[in-house]
């Protein structure tokens, strides 16, 4: 089944240039990708999350640590990533494992975001349910007048995780769904991918 075995960088050069493509096609947030986990019982959930960098590594989102996706994050770190970009006819997955980045990668991304999204960080309780949207907007307007001067720190239940990735898949569309599909999964001493073509 496998084909060849590619470098340690083949996989992230492709993401490079598709990414590259998709950051000049897509109308919107072409860093959007939907981020699965699985909680401590085995269930899994998705959601939507934006991709703030990417490096051989892994790949970089940050998020509030005591929402739903937190949570599952502090049971089980094994996370799959999707890219999907219309405008393309293209997707991407991406298998692996989580850790937290680092406190300053966190407080130097946190400290980037624009005023009002710092803000919107510590007032929002991520993923716990809310009275209304009254409560929210007190809420805001509390750490609008605690922060209203110097700057805003960075909340501890906000950060980041970057995501290590064991394999990755290309696909392309082609006509009559004879789609093109290229699987890398990392070789047991980690310093190659073994390449595998799949059927559609
Ligand atoms: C395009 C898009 C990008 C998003 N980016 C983020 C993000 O980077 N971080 C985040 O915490 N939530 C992001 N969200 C919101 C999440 O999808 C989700 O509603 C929220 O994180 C709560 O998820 P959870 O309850 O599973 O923890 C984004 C939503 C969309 C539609």
């Amino acid at each position: 089944m496998t084909a060849e075995t590619a470098e340690y960088t083949k996989p992230f050069d492709i993401f490079t240039e598709w990414m590259k493509e998709a950051e000049a096609n897509e109308p919107n947030d072409p860093n959007g990708m939907a981020l699965a986990t699985v909680d401590a019982e085995g269930r899994p959930s998705l959601r939507m999350v934006l991709l703030k960098g990417w490096a051989e590594d892994g790949f970089r989102f940050f998020t509030n640590l005591t929402s739903r996706k937190g949570h599952d994050l502090e049971a089980n770190q094994n996370v799959a990533l999707l890219f999907h970009w219309k405008s393309l006819r293209r997707q991407i997955r991406i298998e692996g494992s989580v850790s937290p980045v680092t406190t300053e990668e966190a407080d130097e991304y946190f400290a980037s975001r624009p005023r009002g999204s710092r803000i919107g960080a510590w007032a929002s309780k991520q993923s716990a349910p809310m009275e209304g949207r009254f409560e929210f907007e007190g809420r805001i307007a509390k750490y609008t007048t605690e922060y209203a001067v110097g700057e805003i720190p960075r909340p501890d239940f906000w950060s980041g995780f970057l995501v290590t990735p064991k394999r990755f898949e290309f696909w392309m569309d082609r006509p009559f769904r004879l789609h093109d599909r290229h699987q890398y999964d990392l070789t047991e001493d980690g310093t190659g991918w073994s390449v595998s073509t799949l059927y559609p």
